[in-house]
């Protein structure tokens, strides 16, 4: 090599003026090596110099300390960890990490994630908020709004909460049925005329279940405050604040033009000001003599209203005056936007997730379907367009036994990114660094054979005759602990009142391809083909 250097000095002289006069004869000996190099010498050189710093850095270090003994790579994958798994997610990538151990590694750029794949340490992870909070990526304050109520914790978040909890109660939730049945009509009449709109040939319906889900969570929230222009245009527009939020964007990219999170934040923002004045009109409305509430911004109002009486009437002295049974604080119309936001952020891809789905599934499973259709007949005694009330819903053992196996065999979410916010013991010999991203999942508690025998298999019949329901601890659908899911009893009713209702008025097929049984991480999960189905009048 020495000799080389010499060599080469030699043959160009000129190299050495590139260095300063000071420069040692070393020096300028490197320089010489270097001139003779080919493009590609500097280009594999820069590249493993590179990978040298990052693997020879403290975060390597650090990566294989923190590891310990739980399952992962024994090295962090150079520069930037499993990045692209990351953005382009292989469902079969996530079985394969949770089967190599009930907890396990992976290093993403510099960020240390922790997977859990045990029921018990997920359980755990859910139920510790002092240990670890929800993770959510840094973006999510822009599209949601900094002071969304789902960033704050402990405390705070548990009595902004419980403000929230009685918009989900029977009462709340049986106001809101008539809204859903409208948009069912309506949107089972869109499903038809798609369909013969395609020649009667198989089509997407995935767009469409989005559609149907944006507008039903839409008219749950805000009743007839929201016009139907804005509902479409939310429903059209809403993918753009989902595609936003990846796990890493461009520095800035919510300034530059076009790019994902510049299209995502102005689709929020438009819906955040559509909210706030459906939430001012709510406001006027509930402030009439006799008003009753038939959306979840009514009762939430109304709830502000009684309270505000009630602190009048105590700061007047009055003594026997009945507190509230939800005592809040006014809300401003923005305020109220943002929650709301955050519920239909929190709503949209879940149930479109578990919508597509059930589709697919029941077009498969003809015996299932005629099962449903039956007991759903029944209920409303022959009478096919008989409008369901929640009593009604409450009855179906079997439709609510498809939704419940539904959402186990397809379960929406199979993982919940939380935060360690200080060094977390979660097993007697593994201790979670702080500021390391852990994750419980959902996914194999659902699916664990010993919970659910031939836990791949769709079979409703475990809910009614089989010991399902008392696997409870599995049941990780709607997460578990302070951040569960707050619509966790108003999502079965409300996908059983849809599916009962396609059921009787609707008639569907699947159009199966070799793709259609795989599946698709795009925020939740979703079939690889976008469910072609037709669909006809029943
Ligand atoms: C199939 C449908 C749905 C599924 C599978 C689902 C599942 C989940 C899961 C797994 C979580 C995280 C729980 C945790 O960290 O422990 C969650 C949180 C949440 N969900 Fe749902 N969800 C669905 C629909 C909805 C709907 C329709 C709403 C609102 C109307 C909603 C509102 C929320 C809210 C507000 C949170 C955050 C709660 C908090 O941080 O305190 N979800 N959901």
């Amino acid at each position: 090599m020495a000799s080389e250097m010499a060599n080469t000095s030699d043959s160009h002289p000129e190299s050495l003026q590139r260095w300063p006069a000071s420069t040692s004869p070393a020096a300028g000996h490197l320089s010489s090596f270097f001139e003779s190099w080919s493009a590609w010498q500097y280009a594999v050189t820069f590249l493993l110099g590179v990978i040298v710093y990052d693997q020879a850095d403290a975060a390597t270090v650090m990566y294989i300390w923190r590891k310990g003994s739980i399952a992962g790579p024994p090295f962090k994958i150079p520069l930037m960890g499993p990045f692209i798994q990351a953005l382009h997610p292989r469902f079969e990538a996530y079985l394969e990490q949770w089967a190599s151990g009930p907890l396990s590694c992976v290093s993403v750029f510099h960020k240390f994630v922790v997977l859990a794949s045990d029921r018990d340490i997920a359980h755990k992870v859910f139920k510790s908020p002092s240990y670890a909070e929800p993770c959510i990526v840094p973006v999510a304050k822009d599209i949601l709004g900094h002071k969304a109520w789902v960033f704050l914790q402990g405390k705070a978040h548990a009595e902004y909460r419980r403000g929230l909890t009685p918009l989900f109660t029977n009462k709340a939730i049986a106001s809101y049925l008539p809204a859903h049945e409208r948009v069912l009509s309506d949107y089972f009449d869109k499903f038809v005329a798609a369909s013969q709109a395609n020649g009667g040939r198989p089509r997407a319906f995935m767009t469409l279940f989005r559609e149907i889900n944006c507008a039903l969570s839409c008219r749950t929230f805000f009743g007839d405050y929201i016009s139907q222009d804005a509902v479409k245009k939310i429903a059209d527009d809403y993918y753009l604040a989902t595609e936003a939020l990846e796990l890493v964007n461009i520095p800035f990219s919510m300034y530059i033009p076009f790019t994902k999170v510049w299209k995502g934040k102005r689709t929020a923002d438009a819906v955040h000001r559509e909210f706030a004045k459906c939430a001012a009109a709510c406001k006027a409305n509930m402030a009439k003599e006799g008003a009753t509430p038939t959306c979840t911004v009514d009762h939430w109002v109304l709830h502000m209203m009684e309270s505000e009486r009630y602190r009048q009437r105590v700061a007047a002295g009055e003594t026997d005056v009945e507190k509230p049974k939800n005592l809040i604080r006014e809300f401003t119309n923005e305020e109220i936007s943002e929650t709301l936001f955050t519920f239909l952020f929190a709503s949209q891809d879940a149930s479109s997730s578990a919508t597509t789905w059930l589709f697919q599934i029941l077009a498969q499973r003809p015996d299932v379907l005629g099962r449903l259709r039956e007991e759903n007949l029944a209920a409303r005694d022959g009478d096919r367009f008989k409008p369901f009330d929640l009593a009604m819903l409450e009855s179906l053992t079997y439709t609510k036994a498809v939704v419940k196996e539904l959402l186990r065999h397809r379960p929406p979410v199979i993982f919940v990114p939380y935060l360690a916010t200080k060094n977390f013991p979660v097993t007697p010999d593994y201790t979670v660094p702080k500021g390391s991203m852990i994750i419980p999942s959902c996914y194999p508690a659902l699916h664990d054979p010993e919970a659910y025998p031939q836990p791949d298999v769709f079979d409703p019949e475990r809910w009614i005759t089989g010991d399902a329901e008392s696997k409870t601890k599995n049941w990780l659908v709607f997460g578990a602990g302070p951040h569960d899911c707050l619509a966790k009893r108003y999502v079965p009713l409300q996908m059983a009142g849809m599916i009962g209702k396609a059921a009787l008025e609707l008639d569907w097929e699947h159009h199966a391809t070799d793709k259609s049984e795989e599946i698709r991480v795009f925020a939740t999960l979703f079939p690889m083909v976008s469910c072609l189905l037709k669909s006809k009048v029943f």
